[in-house]
Parts: C-alpha cells; sequence; structure tokens
C-alpha cells in the first residue's frame, strides 16, 4: 500500500471524509490544510487571524503561510502521510515537491475526486460550514478551475494521478480508492 498520498479536488468532492477513512485503514497521518488553518483561527492566534478574514470570502491563504504549516507537520516525520487540501497551485505543488526531494520522501499518489458542479453545492449546503453558502462556494469552485485543476495535468505528467468517481455513497466510494490503490 502506497504511503505517501495526496488528495485533488473541487470542495464538496470528499476529500476530507474519504481522507479520514483512508488514514485510519492504513494508520496514516492525515494532513488537512483547511482543518489545520481552522484550528488556528478557534484558537485565535496572529496566524488564524490573517486566515480568517480570506478563509471566509473562500480565498485561498497566502502560499507562504500554508507552506509553513506543511513543512513544520512534515520535516519531522517519517511515517506515511496523506494530503488534503494542499496543494492548491501550482507554486504550493513545486514547493511540496522541493521539500519532499529533501526529505527523500516523494509522492506515490495523487487521488483526483471527481464530482459535477451541482452536486458539490448541493453537498456543501447541506453542510453548513462558515464558508459554505451559495455565493462562497461558487467563488471556492471557481478558484479551484482555475488555480487548482491544473495540477491534475500536472500530477498526470508525473504518472502520479488516480481518478475516481466521487458519486455515491461515502462507503462505495472508499471501496473504489482503496480498489485502485490495491
Ligand atoms: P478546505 O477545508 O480544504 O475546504 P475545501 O477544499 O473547500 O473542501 P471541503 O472541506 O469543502 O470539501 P471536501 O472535498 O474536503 O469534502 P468533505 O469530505 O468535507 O479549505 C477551506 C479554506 O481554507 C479554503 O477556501 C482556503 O481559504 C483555505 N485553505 C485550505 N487549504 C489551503 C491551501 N492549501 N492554500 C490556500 N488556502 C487554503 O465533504 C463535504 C460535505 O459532503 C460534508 O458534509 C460530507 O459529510 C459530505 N459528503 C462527503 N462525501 C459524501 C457522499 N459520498 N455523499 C453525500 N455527502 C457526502
Amino acid at each position: 500500500m502506497k504511503q505517501r498520498i495526496l488528495f485533488l479536488g473541487p470542495p464538496g468532492a470528499g476529500k476530507g471524509t474519504q481522507a479520514e477513512i483512508l488514514a485510519s485503514h492504513e494508520n496514516l497521518l492525515h494532513l488537512s490544510t483547511g482543518d489545520l488553518l481552522r484550528a488556528e483561527v478557534k484558537a485565535g492566534t496572529s496566524l488564524g487571524q490573517e486566515a480568517a478574514a480570506l478563509m471566509i470570502k473562500g480565498e485561498l491563504v497566502s502560499d507562504d503561510l500554508v507552506l509553513a504549516i506543511v513543512h513544520n507537520n512534515l520535516s519531522h516525520y517519517s511515517g506515511g502521510w496523506l494530503l488534503d487540501g494542499f496543494p492548491r497551485n501550482i507554486v504550493q505543488a513545486e514547493s511540496l515537491d522541493s521539500l519532499l526531494n529533501q526529505l527523500k520522501q516523494p509522492i506515490e499518489t495523487a487521488i483526483l475526486l471527481k464530482l459535477e458542479d451541482d452536486l458539490l453545492i448541493e453537498r456543501l449546503l447541506s453542510r453548513g460550514r462558515a464558508d459554505d453558502n451559495e455565493i462562497v462556494i461558487r467563488h471556492r469552485l471557481g478558484i479551484y478551475h482555475e488555480q487548482t485543476a491544473p495540477l491534475i495535468a500536472f500530477y498526470q505528467a508525473k504518472s502520479l494521478l488516480i481518478s475516481i468517481d466521487a458519486g455515491g455513497t461515502v462507503d462505495s466510494i472508499a471501496m473504489r480508492i482503496s480498489k485502485a490503490l490495491s
């Protein structure tokens, strides 16, 4: 089983849900930049205050800030991991590559969760997180298509990409992922 995996996909595709399941089955560290940022916001740190103003509008937080968080979490960790919500653009992907090259821990697989926009919006509206109202969701989707979707070709070119249909029940998607990884 692969030990260094990242999840790609639009907001609401189920990256967090599926990453949690896989991380717990395979005993991998689940690193969600969204969750780590929300923890900073909750703790009221200066980093959290800076992030909160952007997150509520559905804007990406600065690359430097997110890269520092990922660096802190991975540079002293030698086990397997699963990245969820990172990288979000080409700059982050290239910085991640150079960090992982230094650590001699390259990515082994990038799992792309695919779902149509209408279903994504429906899922997120029923969750109701602070950034889950229709205007902000559509903005997050726009940023995904513009800045994050180019990572599909980036990881395809490295022969690391696996595409998974993210429709259906949580369990059926988990089965598809586990089959694709075996
Ligand atoms: P982040 O927390 O990463 O949010 P996101 O990418 O918008 O992803 P979501 O959590 O909305 O969706 P998901 O794909 O994880 O789906 P989930 O499993 O939760 O980022 C939030 C913000 O933080 C960003 O906008 C940005 O500001 C900042 N940020 C984070 N990372 C950053 C980075 N690297 N660089 C810069 N800024 C960054 O599921 C969604 C809902 O659907 C849940 O309610 C779930 O229960 C439900 N669901 C899941 N699967 C199914 C299913 N099969 N059927 C029905 N419902 C389902």
